[in-house]
């Protein structure tokens, strides 16, 4: 069997929103993941202002947002990094947080105390010996973006972004060369707000700002995708050595049909193309593909780009693929397929015999990654990069101050042995990224008791805690694995 590569890039990933805390400090203002409990929340801290027709922040004061805090690794992120190099992580994947940078968004001049927070972090990644890998925008539009001009939904917006990408490329262009541009923006189809920054600034419905028309979620993909290939093009004109990527939340390539009925191989293939290759299409080949435009007339959206758009398109595509993949999940036309986080939930799956425990429920399929990374590799002919897979688990301390955590062991272990199988079928993996190697906030659910990390953090759902870390055993398991280049399973 092939072995992993000698440059495999083993790691872990973050979200600064998901960690940093520090929310009002230095400068940062709040972005939108600063007003809700988890993206899958239905009601987040926003009300409509009727005196100056504006959206406004208004938090519940009965909910704790435990991201503000996060596990402040503002302060923290030196001893944090120590532990992921005595894991001995090759590559540490996190989030710039656009707010610490501009933090209206729309100013001229970017927040030197945020850039220079960065600075610190991304030279004490590289002294820890690792490969900085940097997502540009994760779950962080800031809330004033959104608030003032609807976030994507406004032409206006490139030009913010531009600013933005232009002052981290510049900044950063000697220390960090592996970027990712948006974080899973395939989730925009089901949750505009918070996934891709689009709020409707002439709402049809005031007591709720999640609800946007098919119009300005068109109109916004249609400006994301030129903000894409806009990075694409700037940050190989800025260093030619950069190698930057889009993010799928793919966990929905691996959408089985539930059985062999027709109608149901017709819609799982439907699926993958409305919940990932819509975007993953046009950001790896440069096209707008016709299941698109006819998405477009269904939802009587009217849009050319112009010439000069389409070119930037075609001609900026990504360096590489970079994935997620939590789960699979199966298609079936008399059952209503909806989403969380890690993919689609439709009928349960009668061949999977486990699931991670309740109540997130995700059923465990490490031969989804296989086929996932097989499906991407056919249609894009591009490296992939896993840069999230994990698993969140309801833990506590036991009486040695560790946690037993072989069902994650069990889980990675799995995984990364079908991931061994996609290489030998022909895949080009760069690497591979266990999602929150410290305990950090869930993105979809805004708590801590789902724990993914190889290191316990205390801290829990109503904010109390120590912050204190402690390595699980799954700390040394990994480290173990990473020390054998994935021989040592
Ligand atoms: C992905 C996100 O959706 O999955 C991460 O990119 C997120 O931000 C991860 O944390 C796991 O999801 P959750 O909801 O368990 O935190």
């Amino acid at each position: 069997m092939t072995r992993f590569p000698k440059n495999f890039l083993w790691g872990g990933a973050v979200a600064a929103n998901q960690l940093e805390g520090a929310w009002l400090e230095d400068g940062k203002k709040p972005n939108i993941s600063d007003v809700v409990v988890g993206i899958n929340t239905k009601t987040p801290g926003l009300k409509w202002n009727d005196n100056n027709k504006k959206w406004e922040m208004s938090l519940d004061e009965d909910k704790v947002y435990l991201s503000h805090e996060g596990i402040d690794f503002y302060h923290r992120y030196k001893e944090d990094l120590k532990l992921m190099k005595e894991m001995g992580f090759k590559c540490f994947r996190t989030s710039i947080s656009w707010a610490r940078i501009f933090p209206d968004g729309d100013e001229e001049k970017p927040n030197e105390a945020g850039l220079r927070f960065y600075d610190d972090l991304f030279d004490e990644i590289i002294k820890d010996g690792m490969e900085p890998l940097v997502t540009l925008s994760h779950y962080e539009t800031p809330l004033h973006l959104m608030t003032e001009y609807g976030g994507w939904i406004s032409d206006k917006m490139l030009g913010f972004y531009q600013n933005y990408v232009n002052a981290v490329f510049e900044r950063y262009k000697n220390k960090v060369r592996y970027w990712l541009t948006f974080n899973e923006i395939n989730n925009m189809y089901r949750r505009p707000t918070i996934s891709a920054g689009i709020l409707s600034v002439t709402p049809k419905n005031k007591e709720n700002p999640l609800e946007v028309s098919k119009e300005e979620l068109w109109t916004a993909y249609c400006h994301i995708l030129v903000a894409n290939a806009w990075t694409v093009k700037k940050g190989h004109e800025i260093n030619p050595d950069f190698k930057i990527g889009c993010m799928m939340a793919s966990s929905s390539v691996a959408t089985y049909p539930y059985d062999c009925n027709p109608e149901n191989i017709m819609g799982a293939y439907q699926l993958q193309r409305t919940a990932n290759f819509y975007f993953a299409d046009p950001m790896c080949l440069g096209i707008i593909p016709g299941y698109v435009r006819k998405m477009w007339k269904d939802d009587g959206f009217d849009y050319s780009f112009s010439k000069e758009d389409l070119k930037l398109i075609k001609d900026n595509t990504v360096d590489y693929f970079a994935l997620s993949y939590y789960r699979s999940g199966t298609y079936s036309i008399d059952v209503e397929n909806a989403f969380d986080t890690g993919g689609i939930k439709g009928k349960k799956n009668p061949y999977l015999k486990e699931e991670s425990p309740k109540p997130w429920s995700w059923p465990i399929d490490p031969v989804g990654l296989r086929y996932t990374c097989n499906v991407l590799s056919d249609r894009y002919h591009l490296p992939l990069f896993i840069v999230e897979n994990g698993i969140g688990l309801d833990e506590s301390l036991n009486e040695n101050d560790t946690v037993e955590d072989s069902f994650r062991e069990k889980y990675i272990r799995e995984h990364v042995r079908q991931l061994k199988l996609a290489i030998d079928d022909g895949c080009e993996i760069m690497g591979y990224l266990y999602w929150g190697p410290l305990d950090i906030v869930s993105a979809g659910t805004g708590e801590m008791k789902k724990r993914y990390g190889f290191v316990y953090v205390d801290r829990y759902n109503d904010g109390s805690g120590s912050l204190a870390r402690n390595k699980k055993k799954s700390f040394y398991w990994y480290k173990k694995l990473i020390e054998s280049n994935g021989k040592d399973l």
